[in-house]
């Protein structure tokens, strides 16, 4: 057990904001697309790359597939011309649950693969029944034994073969998964019910890129007709709509008028719209750039969690904590994971009335939180902490920042920069006095 005490945030309430933040490349973006590169032969010269552990643990997992990969900047350099390894190690995928999507593009390329199953985790179960239903429809034989999926293209091609598969769920990982593998495959897929995030938009433009044919992304169709092989690449990841959504979300929640950038508003239309139903104003200041002209008197608003176009799961934590200072009484619904509410019973720690109802949280506004030492249960739990306490009155110490750190290319520091009074705490002199926390089941 080591003893080196996790870094802790500390953080002063009812600091206004102002001014502007950058808004980093996509998680969901940049995570499965370093898995498509996969599928290339030749080198890929990735931009706008965040930083963060889940990225640094994808690039772990690809040169554990025999990639050569360099990072100068937010940009890296990926060379996919020999894959030495088609199977991934237990330790690595299951640091990272989008791993699992690699199976397609190796499978595709290479014609077997073994990936560990990647398991539940704090959100839900989260099983992959959908992404291994569709490549079996696609030719290939698939077992599960000892927690490992194994992957094989029957023949002498190897090559998966086009089908016509429909979800279950608009899964974004399936769809993903699935449109990786066809895009090698002899023939021609469709996948109906598709998922038509942004992120997978943002793939399927990397797969075209590099020679793909792909129609239909971000719609709930997806053709895609199969070729030999793809050809090296020069693509930039779209800004991360959900770090977006929480940097508008600080400005309401602290009542200050920030701007952020470079966004796409038409992957922020939901968020935007909630924001606007609250009462707060959201100006569109040129292409790219968003500014929320915050309300001094929030309305409650309901909202329920719906795959893209609707309003992101991603987002429903923090949007739960902006509704526990919002005038009269709400319903957040979250209809994606049978598990995302475990930052309710720390914010009520901070003072916030929330009484939960399965996967229906019903909370009456307040005037005022207080700080506390909170634990963060998950990546978008953390965020909705670190926001609730930049509106609470005096100290908050969110615990548990590996969640954070995960999925926010430097959350604390950008908010220092609009002028937040946060610091990481990381010293054993600044740990000292900390009381560590453990996480209460709910
Ligand atoms: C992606 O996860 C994102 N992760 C998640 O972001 C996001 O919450 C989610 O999509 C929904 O928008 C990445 O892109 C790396 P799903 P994914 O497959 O692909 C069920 C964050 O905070 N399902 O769309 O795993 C599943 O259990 C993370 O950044 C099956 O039943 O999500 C869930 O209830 C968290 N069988 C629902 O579908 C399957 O085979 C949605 O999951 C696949 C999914």
């Amino acid at each position: 057990m080591s003893d080196v005490l996790p870094p802790v945030l500390e953080i002063v309430g009812r600091i206004p904001l102002q001014g502007e933040v950058r808004i980093s490349g996509a998680k969901n973006s940049a995570l499965v697309i370093l898995t498509g590169t996969l599928l290339c032969g030749e080198d890929c010269h990735i931009r706008n790359v965040p930083r963060l552990m889940d990225v640094e643990s994808m690039m772990e997992i690809l040169t554990f597939f025999g990639l050569k990969i360099q990072r100068q900047g937010d940009t890296l350099d990926v060379d996919a011309r020999h894959i030495t390894q088609s199977s991934a190690p237990y330790e690595l995928v299951s640091k990272l649950r989008a791993s699992f999507f690699a199976i397609g593009p190796l499978l595709a390329r290479l014609g077997v693969a073994r990936v560990p199953l990647p398991g539940g985790c704090a959100i839900g179960a989260r099983p992959v029944d959908l992404h291994v239903r569709g490549l079996r429809e696609m030719g290939a034989h698939v077992h599960i034994e000892h927690g490992v999926v194994h992957a094989v293209v029957p023949g002498s091609s190897r090559r998966l073969k086009g089908a016509k598969i429909y979800l279950d769920f608009p899964s974004v990982g399936a769809t993903e998964t699935l449109m990786m593998a066809a895009t090698l495959a002899e023939g021609d897929t469709t996948i109906e019910n598709a998922a038509q995030e942004p992120e997978v938009v943002d793939l399927a433009n990397f797969c075209r890129a590099m020679g793909a044919k792909i129609r239909g992304a971000g719609t709930n169709t997806i053709q895609i007709v199969g070729v030999p092989r793809l050809h090296a690449v020069d693509w930039s990841i779209v800004p991360d709509r959900i770090e977006a959504g929480t940097f508008l979300v600080a400005g309401a929640i602290t009542q200050s008028e920030i701007s952020i950038f470079p966004v796409v508003p038409d992957h922020l239309t939901a968020v935007v719209a909630k924001l606007e139903e609250m009462g707060h104003r959201i100006v569109q200041d040129g292409l790219n750039r968003l500014r929320i002209v915050p309300t001094d008197c929030p309305q409650a608003v309901d909202i329920e969690t719906l795959p893209f176009p609707g309003f992101p799961t991603d987002m429903q934590a923090q949007f739960l904590a902006l509704m526990t200072l919002a005038e009269g009484n709400s319903v957040v619904t979250e209809t994606v994971f049978e598990n995302r509410m475990r930052h309710v019973a720390e914010l009520k720690r901070m003072g916030a009335n929330i009484r939960l109802r399965g996967n229906n949280a019903l909370i009456s506004g307040v005037p005022l939180l207080s700080g506390a030492p909170v634990m963060s249960s998950d990546l978008r739990a953390s965020a909705a902490l670190v926001l609730a306490g930049l509106a609470a009155e005096g100290k908050t110490l969110v615990q548990g920042l590996h969640h954070l750190d995960r999925g926010y290319d430097r959350l604390d520091r950008k908010l220092q920069g609009l002028g937040a009074q946060i610091r990481r705490l990381e010293t054993p002199e600044e740990l000292a006095h900390i009381p560590q926390l453990a996480l209460k089941e709910i």
